[in-house]
């Protein structure tokens, strides 16, 4: 059998209970795993946003890319840094104007890897473009055709939306994912196009929270008193991922698995 990797994704990091299991946990998983590729969605390091501190964190603990999403701009001290640092992905679909990029080619282990990073737009709050044209666009360029592991996470909320995006980018991907959502599905796949597959890795954070807040916030909200500031869960965390084993010289999954690390 042709020799296969393994890739990691690592569900949205929250707040310090998130980057703590990461700073503890990651460095152990990926060795454990023999983990040749690592994606760790960042967007909620500081809950709304991250930093560019908080983001060197997570590459340097072991993320070769960090994505975001719909808190890309929620911190803005990262602006700049998306412009400096091409390791960091904000989503592909944001207008042309906006800082940083939304796709790039990484060296790894298996050679050459094409990331990209989309937003959805179901329930989502964001005035982007079509996450469907974009994934077209992007994997037409020709660095994405040079790249046969393609790696892409999809920021959304619907898992309606997701799964569109499973059946759109069949056969041209080698890993799609979602995040967002902070709750880890249990349909993780290789389709029968050989995508690895998960509709949401689920999150890396306190465990006793409301998707990483503290309940009390988030229960207020639901009882209709006014809105107080959402504030991170505290007490142990859990980290949340998914394992694709992939075949690097067909771009085609051969496995995946979603882990819980607590
Ligand atoms: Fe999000």
């Amino acid at each position: 059998m042709p020799k296969t990797y393994n890739i990691l994704a690592v569900g949205d990091v929250c707040g310090k209970p998130g980057l703590d299991i990461i700073r503890s946990k990651l460095p152990g998983l990926k060795r454990h795993y023999d983990i040749s590729f690592c994606v760790v969605n960042g967007e909620n390091a500081d809950m709304r946003g991250l930093t560019p501190d908080q983001a060197d964190m997570l590459l340097t603990f072991g993320a070769d890319v960090v994505t975001l999403g719909n808190h890309a701009w929620s911190n803005r001290s990262i602006l700049p840094y998306l412009d400096d640092n091409r390791f960091i992905l904000r989503p592909g679909n944001f207008a042309p104007q906006a800082p940083g990029r939304g796709w790039d080619v990484f060296p790894s282990p298996m050679g050459n890897i094409f990331v990209m990073s989309l937003i959805g737009r179901l329930g989502m709050d964001s005035m982007t473009d079509s996450p469907f044209f974009a994934l077209d666009r992007a994997l037409s360029s020709d660095a994405a055709g040079r790249c046969r592991i393609r790696l892409v996470d999809f920021h959304a909320e619907a898992t309606s939306e997701k799964l569109a995006m499973r059946h759109y980018a069949a056969g041209r991907v080698t890993c799609l994912w979602g995040t967002h959502t902070h709750v880890q599905t249990s349909d993780a796949e290789v389709t029968r196009d050989g995508a690895g597959y998960i509709t949401d890795l689920g999150m890396t954070g306190a465990v006793d929270g409301i998707l990483g807040v503290k309940p009390e916030t988030s229960v207020d909200h639901f009882l209709g008193n006014p809105r107080l500031r959402y504030e991170t869960a505290a007490g142990a965390a859990k980290l949340e991922c998914c394992i694709f084993e992939v075949f690097p010289d067909s771009g085609k999954a051969l496995r995946a698995e979603a882990l819980r690390i607590t």
